[in-house]
């Protein structure tokens, strides 16, 4: 009972911020994204192992070699490489899935990214997909894919989305078979590349986990939860309509509505950096020459620069100086011949 599967990150052009129930991963608003594959060596993908059998007597995770600590950060240096709820995360997605197929037994999991993890970048969407994808294949049960995508929200929300390539729309719902994520088109029916700069690979200091609990502490929580609803609505019509004007402004949008929602909360959020100020900047104004280009910034200080797959040239011209990861659209959470152990 051994299976492996392969995910990518993605990025949301309508942010998901703040949750109405926290151990199910019940946002406050639908979402709407892009699965993204980088378009060379850094793919922006998780690849993970998990097998099931009697020969282990314990559960055991491991992420990029390093052993995944049961509560916090508690393996040796700083090299613990899942804050937080760290391993109850992992558990989040493998019980409901070990008790669906009646399976008492336990497992050994590992997990390899590819890119930095916690730094802003989705490795936990990434990671979180291809667990759930692994796990439901290793258990032999038959999920379709939204019903797969309900497993990986468990462990961290935006994982839902990467269980499908192209453009997704997570439905907020109100509970755990309600609460899914849909595909809105396949890999490259619309036409929109990211090009990431990479400001900072330094994990960040409050993770979006702990960020979503103080989204309720802002004024303007209650303002941003309504316009995504009207947004999630809006992109993807634009997404559909070949609009990539309008999906680019919102996406802008609701990216600076998400941080000033962070900006405002109580203790405030801050997780830019001068850089990311300074890239914002050169996005207006490429625009104003004439450029069409917009960002969108996720819980970090890296700045995804979205655009027409023929303007991914200019856009890296611009971004000269910075390291950059060019993005194109990723295909859905996929079984892997290849196992990690
Ligand atoms: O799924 P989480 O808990 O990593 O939250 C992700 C939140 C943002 O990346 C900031 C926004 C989003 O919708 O992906």
């Amino acid at each position: 009972m051994k299976s492996s599967a392969i995910a990518h990150a993605n990025i949301a052009l309508v942010k998901y911020w703040g949750r109405s129930d926290s151990r199910l991963n019940i946002p406050l608003n639908d979402s709407v994204s892009m699965t993204k594959c980088g378009t060379d060596g850094v793919k922006l993908q998780s690849h993970t192992t998990i097998e099931f059998s009697e020969k282990y007597t314990d559960d055991t995770a491991f992420l990029d070699g390093n052993p995944v600590s049961g509560v916090g950060c508690q393996v040796s240096g700083n090299k613990c490489q899942l804050s937080g709820r760290s391993f109850e995360r992992v558990l989040a997605v493998v019980n409901p899935l070990r008790k669906k197929a009646n399976c008492n037994l336990h497992f050994k999991m590992a997990s390899k990214n590819d890119f930095p993890t916690q730094s802003g970048l989705a490795s936990s969407a990434a990671g979180f997909a291809a667990l759930a994808a692994a796990t439901a294949d290793a258990l032999k049960l038959k999920l379709t894919k939204e019903e797969l995508s309900t497993y990986a929200r468990l462990g961290s929300g935006s994982a839902c989305r990467s269980i499908h390539g192209g453009f997704v729309q997570w439905h907020k719902g109100t509970s755990h078979e309600t609460s899914f994520a849909e595909q809105i088109c396949k890999p490259n029916d619309f036409q929109m590349n990211a090009v990431i700069a990479i400001v900072s690979e330094e994990k960040k200091e409050v993770t979006s986990d702990a960020g979503h609990e103080s989204s309720p502490t802002s004024p303007l929580n209650e303002m941003r939860v309504q316009k995504s609803q009207e947004h999630a609505v809006q992109v993807k019509k634009a997404i559909l309509d070949n609009d990539f004007s309008t999906a680019g402004k919102i996406a802008e949008q609701s990216c600076m509505m998400m941080h000033s929602v962070m900006l405002t909360s109580k203790p405030p959020l801050l997780y830019w950096t001068a850089d990311t100020g300074k890239i914002i900047k050169k996005v207006h104004q490429a625009r104003e020459n004439g450029l069409e280009c917009y960002f969108t910034i996720d819980a970090g200080p890296n700045v995804h620069v979205l655009c027409r797959p023929e303007k991914v040239d200019e856009i890296q011209k611009m971004l000269v100086g910075y390291k950059t990861i060019v993005a194109g659209q990723g295909e859905g959470a996929k079984i892997a011949d290849q196992h990690l152990f």
